[in-house]
């Protein structure tokens, strides 16, 4: 991995391997984020690789500015006020996604909303300017290590998992962005983050409603009753194809099936697959199939997060409803 003191050159470079499929970890106001192109789904994939995260969270968006993603998200009335109030900062806003966004399914693991937020930093907004291309940029850290606010901090957790980190000193704030649901008509506090929740009530007039107050935890909103779950049944580890079942296959030797069906790696890589996974689903689950059957898939590496979501999908429904955990 290359670290890259800031500059127009270190920008270029950014920019190139980015728009490559490349991760780059550059810093926000917040945190340092991991990048990727969010419209490239195995890019997208290489982060959860990367991070070593064990689930597909749905990860932020990140544009230059509001008309940006007015393109990737419905800006309701009510994400206006907090954009031109917030923005560029650290608020990151829940959009309903528009069908027309390009963004990989992956980006918001299978919901049909998406997280935005405009950084207010200068070698974020020159890298989202050059790039052009929404970037996915969770924390620069290992799944479950402290966020990363120096350069230094995602060189010692990533190391050669990212091609380049472009160095802009330490972060000014070092907390996460608020992240606020504004996609319908009242706005519920996700995530508490670097925008103090007062200063966001005193913005609107009212109170934010707590999600967290809801015990649907902000940090893993995997465990939101709203969560992407097909209407067909899941049927895990399936050694053959039933009447009537679609096919979730892996791999180059996919089960014998006259039915609908959908490898997710032909080539039995992970990656490709975690790119897949939840545009598979989707495709399987309208063909009104009975139920999906699921072939083996090895649970190293990304394995690990797309056996975790296989599972929650194939959960009782009534479980689903309520936890989704
Ligand atoms: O400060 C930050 O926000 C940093 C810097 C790098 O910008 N980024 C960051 O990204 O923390 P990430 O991807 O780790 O944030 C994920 C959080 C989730 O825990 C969840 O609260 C929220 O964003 N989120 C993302 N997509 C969502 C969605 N579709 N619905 C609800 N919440 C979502
Ligand atoms: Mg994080």
């Amino acid at each position: 991995m290359v670290v890259m003191p800031a500059s127009a050159k270190a920008v270029t470079a950014a920019a190139h391997a980015l728009r490559a499929g490349e991760l780059v970890a550059f810093p926000t106001e917040t945190v340092y984020g991991l990048g990727a192109d969010a419209t490239n789904g195995q890019a997208v994939a290489r982060i959860f690789e990367a991070k070593g995260r064990p689930r597909f969270n749905p990860l932020i968006v990140h544009v230059p500015s509001l008309a940006h993603a007015e393109k990737l998200g419905h800006v309701t009335p009510l994400a206006r006020t907090l954009a031109r109030a917030f923005w560029p900062g650290p608020l990151t806003l829940v959009l309903k996604r528009r069908s027309t966004s390009g963004l990989s399914d992956l980006v918001s693991a299978g919901l049909d909303s998406v997280a935005l937020r405009v950084p207010d930093h200068p070698l974020a907004q020159a890298l989202l300017v050059e790039t052009d291309r929404p970037l996915a940029a969770p924390s620069a850290n290992r799944s479950g290590h402290v966020s990363a606010t120096q350069a230094r901090h995602v060189s010692a957790d990533l190391g050669d998992k990212v091609s380049m980190v472009l160095d802009g000193g330490a972060t000014a704030h070092g907390i996460e962005s608020t992240v606020v649901d504004a996609s319908g008509d009242g706005a519920i506090l996700l995530r508490p983050g670097a925008v103090p929740a007062e200063t966001i009530e005193a913005v609107l007039g009212s109170r934010l409603t707590r999600s967290l107050d809801g015990g649907a935890h902000p940090q893993s909103p995997g465990q939101l009753a709203s969560h992407y779950a097909p209407a067909a049944a899941i049927r895990l580890a399936a050694s053959a194809v039933l009447p009537g079942e679609a096919l979730l296959a892996f791999g180059p030797v996919p089960l014998a099936t006259s039915g609908p069906a959908f490898n997710l790696s032909p080539g039995g890589d992970l990656i490709e697959a975690a790119s897949n996974l939840f545009a598979a689903l989707r495709w399987l689950d309208a063909t009104q199939c009975r139920s999906i059957a699921v072939m083996p898939i090895p649970g190293d590496g990304l394995g690990e997060a797309i056996n975790d979501r296989l599972k929650r999908a194939a959960a009782p429904r009534q479980a689903c409803a309520t936890v989704l955990s």
